[in-house]
């Protein structure tokens, strides 16, 4: 496993971590049972993950990753998880935020939680959640219950990761950490965000690196045939029914397996997050990561065919 500095904190994070959101949270909508979970979290441990990220929205993710790691070294692996600043159309009490830490903490079964992220910041919310909860968020940093202070964006709805920008040019010291989607699909962030993000030695959690677009066919045909009709991006060039077969070679035996290698290869990445709760999976993704990166003809029709693409899946 490679190894890449998180930002400002100096803590060596491990290239691919392990989420337990996603389609499959965590093997709760996948069948997989706790005996799964244990294994495919001492599986990743074995490989040299050491980052593993949850959320108080994912089902009882926080809960059976808490026994996942049980008996696990507290220094082998950081922790991840997240709070919805939102109720629907509310924005949650004073409170409520430092009560969902002390819930965290005891599901999670540790002392201490190391990067706390608000989830999903939607356009619009920045100011007032910064407003509003940043003042807790620091004081529950200040007692020792949290390390690293974070956001997420909502890729679906901000595919163009204005609030990530936002993030790095208003408050870069505030920030130890974003977590945003990067990938082949995905490139705007390399515009600003992440430039500016290394300059200020904020940690960048890549998330839902292949996701929807690059697993399922029906999907990337939607989106292609979106591009093809309102011109954004232009995949003229592009076999219709088998548009990435031509980064397939080599030692490179996927879409997927390339989705991997081109997210962590810009160098503001920290560490590029997996949501698979399939052992299989799971192990290639690491093999990905483990190999070279994509070889630099690739790597440059990567950019000049999608560096201007903000695919929201
Ligand atoms: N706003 C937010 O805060 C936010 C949003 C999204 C994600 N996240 C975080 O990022 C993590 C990852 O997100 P994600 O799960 O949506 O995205 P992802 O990891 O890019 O995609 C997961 C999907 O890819 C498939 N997959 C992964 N590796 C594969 C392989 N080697 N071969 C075939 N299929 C493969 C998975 O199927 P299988 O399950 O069959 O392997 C699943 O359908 C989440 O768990 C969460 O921690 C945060």
């Amino acid at each position: 496993m490679h190894y890449r500095v998180l930002g400002r904190s100096g803590i060596d994070v491990s290239l691919l971590s392990l989420g337990t959101g996603g389609a499959s949270q965590f093997g709760q909508k996948t069948g997989v049972d706790d005996a799964g979970r244990k294994r495919l979290v001492h599986v990743a441990l074995d490989h040299g993950i050491n980052l593993f990220d949850t959320a108080e929205l994912y089902g009882r993710s926080e809960e059976l990753l808490g026994m996942a790691l049980e008996g696990v070294p507290r220094d082998r692996y950081l922790l991840a998880t997240k709070w919805p600043y939102r109720r629907g159309d509310e924005f949650a009490e004073a409170g409520a935020l430092t009560r969902s830490v002390e819930n965290s903490l005891r599901l999670l079964k540790t002392d201490v939680i190391d990067i706390m992220q608000f989830h999903g910041i939607l356009p619009g919310d920045y100011d007032p959640v910064v407003d509003r909860f940043m003042p807790e968020m620091k004081r529950l940093r200040d007692a020792g219950k949290i390390r690293l202070i974070g956001f997420t964006e909502m890729m679906t709805k901000d595919p163009k990761a204005t609030i990530p920008l936002k993030g790095v040019t208003d408050h870069p010291n505030d920030w130890d950490v974003i977590m945003l989607k990067y990938g082949i699909l995905n490139q705007w962030a390399a515009k600003e965000v992440l430039p500016l993000a290394e300059k200020h030695g904020v940690g960048i959690m890549n998330m839902a690196p292949v996701r929807q677009t690059l697993t399922r066919d029906d999907e990337r045909k939607a989106l292609f045939d979106q591009w093809r009709r309102d011109g954004s991006v232009d995949v003229s060039s592009l076999d219709e029914n088998d548009p990435f077969g031509w980064l397939v070679h080599d030692d490179v035996n996927s879409v997927i397996d390339a989705g991997y290698r081109f997210a962590a290869m810009h160098s503001g990445i920290s560490t590029v997050i997996t949501g698979t709760a399939n052992v299989e999976h799971l192990e290639a993704n690491v093999r990905s990561l483990e190999a070279e990166s994509l070889n630099v003809p690739d790597y440059r029709r990567l950019l000049e065919l999608f560096g201007n693409s903000a695919a929201p899946n």
